[in-house]
């Protein structure tokens, strides 16, 4: 069994991948914390309680941050025109919801459930990394207590969607990312390098839409104005960024990997850039000099993954 932390912006397609990890057997869900991104901090709060409601989610909502780790730091807006003004495709979310959020503020309920839980806890971060790096500021001993950090981001050896350099959750909080991947932690990234092939398809997701009932028409309709964005860049459907990082928890055989050190070029023309050295790879001496050697992500069996995430649901 998994125990997770779900740190997500919903966030399109983080709203499918929370389905995901409510359903899944082998995952125990013990939080969701929120962080800007895909819409402001109260906005992306407010869907995951919405999402929580409706889909009748235990785990507590947390809400996180709502600025970058080094205050007033200048990165991009929220995408509106990918996952609609309300985060969640323009479906009409009310604008408040009749549940409170968890009092703490994201880190300290990171910091709380992985000390509960030595060695248990999977942190699944599919926003910014602004939580995560707030975390480990507060309390750098989680490193050797969390089980591993899976990430749902960074853009290796293709393009970013930000800039020609960097993915947005990377590119949305530079140097939080930085500091999460040169933490002694075991870090996985699924980055856009294996991502942007994993499209659902409009059949698929309606499929899952009829057999899912309730839940699945929520899914279906919230997910129709990022469909359209992404018509023309992908083969028509749904690229299931967040869900990959989520299945990638039970299934990490559905993935090819390499190891090596993580840095994340903070400012400039590649700021948000996501750069592995690989294990095992000589150059002079670097900043990639003794720091903890990471997976990232550079091969997936869409296909399965697809399946599992249709099955799940
Ligand atoms: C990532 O950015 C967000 O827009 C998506 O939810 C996903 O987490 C893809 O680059
Ligand atoms: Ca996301």
């Amino acid at each position: 069994m998994h125990k997770v932390i779900f740190d997500t912006d919903p966030g399109v397609d983080d709203a499918m991948a929370l389905l995901f990890l409510h359903h899944h057997k082998d995952i125990d869900l013990i939080g969701v914390t929120t962080v800007f991104g895909n819409a402001r901090i109260e906005v992306t709060t407010r869907n995951a309680l919405f999402l929580k409601r409706e889909w009748k989610i235990d785990a507590p909502v947390v809400q996180g941050a709502g600025e970058t780790f080094i205050p007033h730091r200048v990165t991009h807006e929220p995408p509106k025109h990918i996952h609609g003004a309300d985060g969640l495709g323009n479906i009409g979310v009310p604008e408040t919801v009749d549940i409170e959020p968890d009092p703490r503020p994201a880190a300290q309920f990171i910091i709380d459930m992985v000390r509960k839980y030595p060695g248990e806890v999977t942190l699944v971060a599919v926003g910014r990394m602004t939580n995560l790096a707030n975390a480990l500021k507060q309390d750098p001993e989680i490193v050797s207590l969390v089980r591993q950090v899976v990430i749902m981001g960074g853009a290796f050896e293709v393009p970013g969607n930000v800039t020609p350099a960097a993915e947005a959750n990377i590119h949305g909080d530079p140097e939080a990312a930085d500091i999460v991947a040169t933490a002694t932690w075991p870090v996985v990234w699924i980055g856009l390098d294996v991502t942007m092939q994993t499209v659902m398809t409009r059949t698929q997701l309606k499929e899952i839409a009829d057999a899912a009932g309730r839940r699945g028409k929520l899914l279906f309709d919230l997910s129709q104005f990022y469909i359209d964005f992404y018509e023309g860049l992908v083969d028509d459907g749904m690229v299931v960024h967040d869900s990959c990082a989520c299945a990638y928890v039970v299934a990490p055989e559905l993935f090819a990997t390499r190891s090596g050190t993580v840095r994340v070029v903070c400012g400039g023309l590649a700021d948000g850039k996501t750069i592995q050295k690989p294990d095992g790879r000589g150059f002079g001496p670097s900043d990639w000099d003794n720091l903890p050697s990471q997976k990232i992500a550079v091969g997936i069996n869409d296909k399965a993954v697809l399946k599992l995430i249709h099955d799940t649901i």
